[in-house]
C-alpha cells in the first residue's frame, strides 16, 4: 500500500513502536495521522512532537482504551468524520504481564482484551466501509511471542498467539476482497514495555494489569538481540510497500519458527534449556 496521501490511525501511538511508526509514516507525506492511546499525558507529548517535526501534517489524537469496544467504535467514527475513510489502521497497543500461573483471572482477561480483542473490535468497526469500497489495510502488531513463546509471560504468549491467528484469519477471509493485512512480529525492541525504566515521569502507565516487567525484560534481553523502535518502523514501511503479511524485523525468527514446526520436541527442549539458564536452575 502507498502511504503517501493515506489516512492513518495508530493505537499505542504515545510510546515505543507506535510513536516510531507515526514518525516514520509522517516522512511519507500521508494525508493525516491519528494517534490513539490510553495514556493522555504521553499521547499529548507524542502529538506535539510529531506536529512540530512535520508542520504540514494533519495530526490528531484520541485518548481511548482499545480494550473497550465502544471506544474503538467511537475512534473509527471520529477519525472518519474528521479526515475521511481510514486507509491504514495500525492496531499496535499492547501490554505484558511478566506472570505465569500466578497471574490473576483479571490480569488474564485484561491481557486478552488489550492484546487480542482490541483487534476484533477494530476489524469489526472498519470492515463494512472497507469492503464497500474494496480497499483498506490493517497492520496488527503481534509479537514473535505469538509465533514462538515468551519466556516468563503466559498471558502475553497466549494473547499474542491469538492475535497472529486472528491476523491470518483476516487475511484468509478478506485478502481477496481488496483488504490488506500485515502482522508485525518483533522480538525484543527498546521500549518501555521491555525496559520499564525508560518510562518518564510524565509517561507513567496507570494500567493495573501491567505489573513490573523486570523479570521478563531480563529474560528476553539475555535471550535475544534488541532493536530500536525506529528500525522496526523502517521494516514496517518496506513491508507495507510490498503488502507482505508477516513482518519479522528480527529475521532470525523465521528460522526459529521453522525449527519449531519441523521438530516440536527438539524446539521445546531448547526452550526449556533457555528457561533454565534464565532462572539459574
Ligand atoms: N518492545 C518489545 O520488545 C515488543 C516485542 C514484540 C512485540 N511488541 C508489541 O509492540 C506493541 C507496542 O509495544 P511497545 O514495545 O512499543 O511498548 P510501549 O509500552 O512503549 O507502548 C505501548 C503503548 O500502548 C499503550 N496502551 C497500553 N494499553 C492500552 C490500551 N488499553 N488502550 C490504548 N493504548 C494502550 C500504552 O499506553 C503505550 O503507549 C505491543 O503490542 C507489544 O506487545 C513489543
Amino acid at each position: 500500500m502507498k502511504l503517501t496521501n493515506a489516512n492513518i490511525v495508530v493505537t499505542g501511538a504515545a510510546s515505543g513502536i507506535g510513536a516510531s511508526l507515526c514518525e516514520r509514516f509522517a516522512a511519507e507525506k500521508p494525508r493525516a495521522i491519528s494517534l490513539a492511546d490510553v495514556d493522555a499525558a504521553t499521547l499529548e507529548i507524542s502529538r506535539l512532537r510529531l506536529a512540530e517535526s512535520f508542520p504540514e501534517l494533519k495530526v490528531y489524537s484520541y485518548q481511548i482504551d482499545v480494550s473497550k469496544e465502544s471506544e474503538v467504535i467511537e475512534l473509527v467514527r471520529s477519525v472518519t468524520q474528521a479526515t475521511g475513510t481510514i486507509d491504514l489502521f495500525c492496531g499496535n497497543a499492547g501490554i505484558g504481564t511478566a506472570l505465569g500461573l500466578d497471574a490473576s483471572n483479571e490480569v488474564w482477561q485484561r491481557t486478552m482484551d488489550v492484546n487480542l480483542m482490541a483487534h476484533v473490535y477494530a476489524a469489526r468497526a472498519l470492515m463494512p466501509a472497507w469492503l464497500d469500497r474494496g480497499s483498506g489495510y490493517y497492520l496488527l502488531t503481534a509479537s514473535a511471542a505469538g509465533l514462538l513463546s515468551n519466556l516468563g509471560d503466559a498471558p502475553y504468549s497466549v494473547s499474542k498467539h491469538g492475535a497472529v491467528a486472528f491476523a491470518e484469519w483476516l487475511s484468509i477471509t478478506y485478502g481477496d476482497r481488496g483488504i490488506g493485512i500485515s502482522c508485525l512480529c518483533p522480538q525484543g525492541v527498546r521500549t518501555p514495555l521491555l525496559f520499564p525504566e525508560m518510562q518518564s515521569a510524565a509517561a507513567t502507565t496507570s494500567d493495573p494489569g501491567n505489573p513490573s516487567q523486570d523479570a521478563v525484560a531480563l529474560a528476553v534481553v539475555r535471550a535475544q538481540r534488541i532493536l530500536e523502535p525506529s528500525e522496526v518502523a523502517e521494516c514496517v514501511v518496506a513491508a507495507l510497500d510490498t503488502e507482505q503479511f508477516l513482518i519479522l524485523p528480527h529475521e532470525e525468527v523465521a528460522a526459529y519458527e521453522q525449527a519449531r514446526a519441523g521438530n516440536r520436541e527438539r524446539w521445546l527442549g531448547a526452550m526449556r534449556r533457555l528457561q533454565a539458564q534464565i532462572s539459574g536452575t
